[in-house]
């Protein structure tokens, strides 16, 4: 039995009352997409860019409070210069084409991340985007950007001991809101953790990714290179998410 959609009938649906709130991609495999099909990596980076823009529009609908993208980690820099130059060039590409799409789905942009080592150029329409959409109070697109976790948390502990130092807080009530609290994911407040962290390209490591916040978020690793993901793969992947029983170390009621 098919219905219109050519789906089997007893296939799970989606259940749009249990759309994880934050999901998070490591957005992988798009120089492997590319040489296989022959091409210079970086035309994988152009079709990736292309698939966050279809993915962002297809979480925006399915109810998604906030998608956190991996788009270049601190350890990215060490690939060649033409590479990482072209990288810090999709931003200013991707804004200047997409913004208005992103206001007019009620699309915030949000950035982790240092961008003050970006190029100037790649800073400012960084900026721009989140300027355009501060007034945005649908989808977070929160895109990770010269982030590492282990930089943020680095980061995170030198501002709480400053603060100690300058004994302005006592070491002793120091809680794990207090971390989280200094984390750059902080600005996103309740839905900071993402519940569904998912990674193209099968490969199955975290690569110094929100190490702290995915403490009990679900993982999905999925074969697809990112340039071949699309808002059909998401949503297979939010079916796959509610056929999950979350304990967070508790028992679940069955
Ligand atoms: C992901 O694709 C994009 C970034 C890390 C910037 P890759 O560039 O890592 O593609 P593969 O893993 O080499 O195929
Ligand atoms: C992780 O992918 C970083 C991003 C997706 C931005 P990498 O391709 O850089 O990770 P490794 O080197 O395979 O661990
Ligand atoms: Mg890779």
């Amino acid at each position: 039995m098919f219905n219109k959609n050519h789906q089997a009938a007893d296939e799970p649906q989606l259940d749009m009352s249990r759309i994880p709130a934050h999901v998070a991609i490591i957005m992988d495999g798009n120089g492997r997409w590319a040489q296989a099909r022959h091409l210079p990596r970086v035309a994988g980076h152009k079709q990736g860019m292309q698939t966050v823009k279809k993915v962002t529009i297809a979480a925006s609908d399915m109810g998604v409070k906030v998608l956190s993208l991996y788009a270049f980690s601190t350890e990215n820099w060490k690939r060649p210069e033409s590479e990482v130059s072209y990288l810090m060039d999709l931003p200013i590409r991707f804004f200047n084409t997409f913004v208005p799409d992103l206001v007019k789905h009620n699309v915030k942009v949000t950035v982790m991340g240092d961008i003050t080592r970006l190029p100037e150029k790649t800073q400012t329409a960084v900026n721009d985007a989140m300027a355009d959409t501060k007034d945005c109070d649908g989808m977070i697109l929160n895109f990770a950007l010269n982030y590492g976790a282990r930089d943020e948390i680095k980061r995170a502990v030198q501002t709480i001991a400053q603060q100690a130092a300058a004994g302005e807080l006592d070491p002793a009530s120091i809680t794990e809101d207090t971390i989280s609290g200094h984390l750059m994911s902080a600005q996103l407040g309740e839905f900071a953790d993402p519940d569904l962290l998912i990674r193209t390209s099968g490969e199955e490591r975290i690569s110094n990714f929100m190490l702290w916040q995915i403490a009990y978020s679900e993982l999905l690793f999925v074969p697809e290179h990112w340039p071949d993901f699309d808002g059909e793969t998401l949503k297979r992947c939010l079916i796959d998410f509610q056929g999950r029983h979350r304990r967070f170390g508790g028992l679940v009621n069955k």
